[in-house]
């Protein structure tokens, strides 16, 4: 894993390796399969920046289980745009089936809380979410998180499906913003 990556105008400093991600993804997965036992769960991973870490949890899903997905998007460049914007929606008919929302990143929760309930119209026997990362200090909108990956600090990451502006989706680590330092003030040369 390199220590800096640029994207676009950013640069970008190492933050969670390959192995940090897919040992914590092989524990979610088998969390689940002991949870989902008797059940066949479907699990509904929220494009774009879900798909890695979809590929990988149903692969450490042991049992049978469906795979759907739906496509919303919130994210402009390094800020929420605040309004959610479906652009491919749902093809399974959810009624009775125990879902698993799979999303990559909780910021302020708006699109999970704004999606919740179009999901809980289709009337599933049971919702539970399963999210990589959770950034508890900008959350808005709380919720229960049945599975969860990490917890982060309140900075843009890239990197496992997740993208600065279109790049980054396909590096298997995950990167963090890299700010620059404050000038301390009040020192002249
Ligand atoms: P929320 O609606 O504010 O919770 O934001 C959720 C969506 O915004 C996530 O599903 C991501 O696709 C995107 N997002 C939030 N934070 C980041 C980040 O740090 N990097 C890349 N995408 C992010
Ligand atoms: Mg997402």
């Amino acid at each position: 894993m390199a220590d800096k990556i640029k994207l676009h105008d950013r640069t970008f400093k190492s933050y969670l390796s390959e192995d940090r991600i897919q040992e914590r993804v092989q524990v979610l997965g088998l969390k689940i399969s002991d949870d989902y036992q008797d059940k066949q769960p479907l699990f509904l991973s929220i494009l774009n920046g879900s798909f890695l870490f979809a590929a990988d949890l149903v692969r450490a899903f042991e049992g049978d289980c469906e795979v759907s997905f739906v496509k919303l998007a919130s994210y402009d460049g390094l800020k929420s745009k605040g309004k959610i914007k479906k652009r491919i929606g749902l093809e399974v008919d959810l009624k009775d089936r125990h879902v698993i929302l799979v999303e990559d990143i909780i910021d302020s929760g708006q699109t999970l809380h704004e999606f919740l309930p179009d999901l809980k119209k289709m009337k599933p026997a049971s919702i539970s979410i399963a999210v990589l990362l959770l950034k508890p200090n900008s959350v808005k909108y709380p919720f229960d998180i049945e599975y969860l990956g990490f917890e982060i600090p309140d900075k843009f990451v890239v990197g496992y499906g997740m993208d600065y502006d279109g790049l980054g989706r396909n590096l298997p680590s995950i990167y963090q913003l890299k700010t620059k330092k404050k000038k301390k003030k009040g020192k002249k040369k």
